[in-house]
């Protein structure tokens, strides 16, 4: 429980099983994520990032070696308390953003908020950050009447709105022209300034590369360059 890192990974392996073929898709992954940092994980298409993010976010199960995320041996924990971790601690952000059809912007940025107990105030919060992401007057719309990068944003939005300790953003600004991407990545770095969050961002984008403090390389499941810049 005394960790100083956030998250670490130690000869961490994810397999995937398709019939009898085996994708080696992490192959002993080693690294720690500091409080505070604004990171990118990069790579070949192919190379783990999804798949790596996914573990940090208890999406999904390792094969093998260790991962720690805020304090918890992820492998040890149970279903509910992996929701638990994820609703009180990480936002995520998914490359297909997976928002809830049946709910409008505003809504879908509200619903952790929801779940969390907070009161009234969660319509604020959730239109503050909608606003900052210059989707203030789409905040009544559902994701189908929504371009992809509106819905890339309203998904940022939900990620990020009750200000979890850990943000995983995958491939966060594909679909977004230069000033929607620069507004996106200044609300993230502000929230990472103002409020020590974290972020680790798997992306080909390079101008999150250049704002991150750290870029680390995937290669075909393992690390391959670590470098703090
Ligand atoms: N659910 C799955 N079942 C089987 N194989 C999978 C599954 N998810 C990912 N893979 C495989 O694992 C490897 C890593 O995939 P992953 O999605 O992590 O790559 P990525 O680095 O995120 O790529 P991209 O840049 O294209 O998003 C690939 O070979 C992929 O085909
Ligand atoms: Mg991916």
């Amino acid at each position: 429980m005394n960790d100083p890192f956030l998250v670490s990974a130690r000869e961490l392996t994810k397999t995937f099983t398709i019939g009898s073929l085996q994708v080696h898709a992490l192959r002993g992954v080693n690294f720690e994520l500091r409080q505070g940092e604004f990171s990118a994980l990069v790579g070949p298409s192919g190379s783990g990032k999804s798949t790596l993010l996914n573990l940090i976010g208890a999406l999904d199960s390792i094969s093998g070696g260790e991962l720690m995320v805020l304090g918890h041996d992820i492998s040890k924990l149970s279903k509910e308390e992996r929701a638990r971790l994820r609703l009180s601690s990480l936002g995520f952000v998914f490359q297909a953003y997976n928002l809830v059809p049946v709910l409008t912007a505003v809504e879908n940025v509200e619903f952790v908020l929801e779940l969390q107990g907070m009161g009234s105030e969660k319509r604020e919060r959730a239109m503050a950050i909608l606003g900052e992401l210059g989707l203030a007057e789409l905040a009544g719309r559902r994701p189908a009447e929504l371009s992809g990068g509106q819905q890339q944003r309203v998904a940022v939005a939900r990620a990020v709105v009750s200000r979890p300790k850990l943000v995983l953003a995958d491939e966060p600004t594909a679909n977004l022209d230069g000033p929607n991407a620069q507004s996106l990545m200044e609300l993230m770095l502000n929230l990472n300034r103002r409020h020590g969050m974290t972020f680790l961002f798997a992306t080909h984008d390079p101008r999150i590369m250049n704002l991150a403090g750290r870029v680390i390389t995937l290669t075909d499941g393992v690390i391959t360059c670590d470098q703090v810049q």
